[in-house]
């Protein structure tokens, strides 16, 4: 039997919706790197596929202001292109996939070809392009994998049929879900510096931690997206799958092995220990515009043109989930996101509980464990410690591992780059399971319905500023102490 994983056969990376942003902005550029740096099967042949009539060049065109060229790199850049095709086909017409399939097939010499293909398309389209591939596109020499990107539907019922659907065509292990914070260093680094530092496993408890926040902030709004961001709102778009993987990462048991299915095993027990989120444990905001601000952050959401008037869907949540097992009940896990804030930043940041019997007047801070995700990779420990000096008084400072300064220029590679290597190489750990998605439906779709079925108004904050005010009071009530006495800077070289 040969090993179908084998790099030296030829591979088709087929992307469909090519003539996409997704595609552009991100898809096409991030199989350029892998090809510019020989990660990639030798035999790679890429075609995109899109209903739009145009020609290879015309794709090549659109994708250059995307496509980072290093000096050096013009002939390669030649040679990726040269191993590309375009074909223009409708989504939904089986006759236009039998093309598809005799264009792949012409590029598949010898005895075993593998076909991967990306579903950069619109959720309108997906039965049909998925129903399509399996009747006229599977390899019948290799493996196929389709790699999905969210929505994974937008509720429970939406998101099982979605599934239903696709187990219908493909076994588990040809679906790569993918949620691009799982290829994202530092969230990959979750489980290292939990299971390989017997430093923290004695202290990763409700005996020790008080409340765990895991944040996503970016500072702009929704500017020309609106409309695709209005029938989602931030839950969907970033807390139900991102936040909600990381929490999944920081809180699971230790894996029984490395293997994907025993990692992914943990982390859907961890959400069966979660109950649906109740609307008391949530607060939605909705970003107003700045009348100081530049430019953009003028402008509320309400003000984008491709925004309803009337809309209440949130472009900011912070929801508090429980775990109920015997590791973490009573720990808030805060999960907070929001658009049009003051800044750019996604982290964990666990918080330890104050020390008891206090000798030193109400003095000292709340150790914390902070992972910075981005901007600026960085792993530290906040603690308390003496004054330097003739002074006996407490300072706050921090063990720092910061990657830029650690491991000076080392290449972060993006999470897309990662993931979609490991579709090739066939390596599921960092892609979202069918249970997994199941549990996060479960766990966030009444609270949805309820704020939906309510029409329950967002609280208004300022473009720019840190998030509604009353989000600090919810803060405090689900025990994360803010105290702002101390900043974190991003050490620099002197
Ligand atoms: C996407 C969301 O999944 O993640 C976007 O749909 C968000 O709204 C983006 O901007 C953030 O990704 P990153 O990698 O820039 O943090």
């Amino acid at each position: 039997m040969e090993n179908k994983n084998d790099f030296q056969y030829p591979h088709t990376f087929i992307l469909l919706g090519a003539s996409g942003d997704l595609a552009r902005k991100k898809i096409y550029p991030t199989i350029w790197y892998l090809y510019r740096d020989n990660l990639l099967p030798k035999h790679t042949k890429f075609i995109g596929y899109a209903r739009t009539k145009q020609t290879l060049s015309e794709v090549k065109e659109k994708c250059k202001k995307y496509l980072k060229v290093r000096p050096g790199d013009e002939e390669k850049l030649d040679e990726f292109w040269a191993a590309n095709e375009y074909f223009a086909g409708s989504y939904d017409k089986r006759i236009d996939y039998e093309m598809l399939n005799q264009l792949i097939n012409k590029f598949e010499k010898g005895p075993v070809a593998n076909r991967i293909f990306y579903l950069a398309v619109p959720p309108t389209v997906f039965q049909d392009v998925t129903v399509n591939i399996r009747n006229a596109c599977v390899s019948i020499k290799g493996f196929t994998r389709v790699i999905i990107e969210k929505p994974f539907g937008s509720d429970d019922v939406s998101s099982d049929a979605l599934s239903n659907h696709l187990a219908g065509l493909f076994k588990e292990e040809q679906i790569y879900r993918i949620d691009h914070y799982l290829g994202k260093e530092m969230v990959q680094n979750l489980m290292t510096i939990r299971f390989a530092n017997q430093i923290f496993k004695p202290s990763w408890n409700r005996e020790n931690i008080a409340s765990v926040l895991i944040s996503f902030k970016e500072p702009f709004g929704t500017e020309g997206r609106g409309g695709y961001f209005d029938d989602f709102g931030i839950i969907r778009d970033v807390m139900q799958n991102h936040l909600l993987q990381i929490l999944s990462l920081v809180a699971m048991e230790k894996p029984v092995t490395l293997n994907p299915n025993d990692i992914r095993d943990e982390k859907v027990k961890v959400l069966r220990h979660i109950n649906p989120i109740e609307l008391s444990d949530i607060l939605v905001g909705q970003y107003v515009g700045n009348p100081e601000g530049k430019g953009d952050e003028k402008l509320g959401y309400l003000e984008d043109p491709t925004v309803p008037k009337d809309s209440v869907t949130p472009t900011y949540a912070l929801a508090a989930l429980n775990i109920n097992n015997a590791r973490w009940q009573g720990v808030p896990f805060i999960l907070r996101c929001g658009k049009a804030l003051n800044e750019r930043k996604a982290e964990v940041r666990i918080q330890y509980k104050d020390v008891p019997g206090d000798i030193f007047d109400g003095h000292a801070k709340r150790n914390e464990l902070v992972i910075r995700v981005q901007p600026g990779e960085a792993l530290y420990l906040k603690l308390m410690s003496k004054s330097p000096g003739m002074k006996f008084d407490l300072v706050e400072t921090e063990l720092d591992l910061t990657y830029s300064m650690r491991y000076g220029e080392a290449d972060v590679p993006d999470a897309y780059e990662r993931l979609i290597l490991d579709v090739f190489t066939g390596t599921q750990m960092h892609f979202v399971r069918n249970d997994e998605l199941k549990e996060a439906w479960r766990i966030f779709t009444p609270v949805l319905k309820e704020l939906e079925g309510k029409h329950i108004k967002p609280v208004p904050y300022v473009y720019g500023s840190r998030g509604p005010p009353q989000a600090d009071d919810k803060l405090a009530e689900y025990n994360f102490k803010y105290s702002g006495s101390y900043k974190w800077k991003k050490p620099t070289l002197s």
